[in-house]
């Protein structure tokens, strides 16, 4: 299986695991480490609602815990047909761990449809990442 439909069977899988009960709007997110880990996360909220957790933080949280840092490709599910772009917090959270040239992005609907095919990059433009910190 090539490595972009492994990534969407591992979103889509991780979407099933989504406790979205508020919003009913469950994500799955799938990462491909640049040593060819795969690592996925769900959506994760809560009663008091701003405490909640994205799919894609999740999934970078438990890329940590693999030991891995390097993120090359990420698939994004999302519910129905709307196309699932990444909120602002994480887009910055891949940023982290994407660099600042980015890498492929694709959004798939919950049939595991290519939606969007775009990068990390184009989606947070002129970032601001660990290289621009100050010495
Ligand atoms: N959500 C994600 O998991 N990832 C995103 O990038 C966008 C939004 C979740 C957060 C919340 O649980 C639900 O989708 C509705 O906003």
């Amino acid at each position: 299986m090539a490595d972009v439909d492994k990534l969407i069977h591992a979103a889509l899988e991780a979407q099933t695991k989504a406790y979205a009960p508020y919003s009913r709007h469950p994500v799955g997110a799938a990462l491909l480490t640049t040593s060819g880990v795969v690592v996925s996360g769900c959506n994760v909220e809560n009663a008091a609602y701003p405490l909640s957790f994205c799919a894609e933080a999740n999934a970078i949280g438990n890329m940590i815990m693999q030991g891995e840092n390097q993120i090359a490709h990420v698939v994004i599910a999302g519910p129905g047909t709307h196309v699932c772009t990444p909120c602002g917090g994480c887009r910055q959270q891949i940023r982290e761990f994407a660099g600042a040239s980015g890498v492929s992005v694709t959004i798939v609907d919950h049939k595991g449809t290519v939606l969007l095919e775009t990068t990390s990059a184009e989606l947070l433009p002129h970032s601001f990442g660990p290289e621009n910190l100050s010495e």
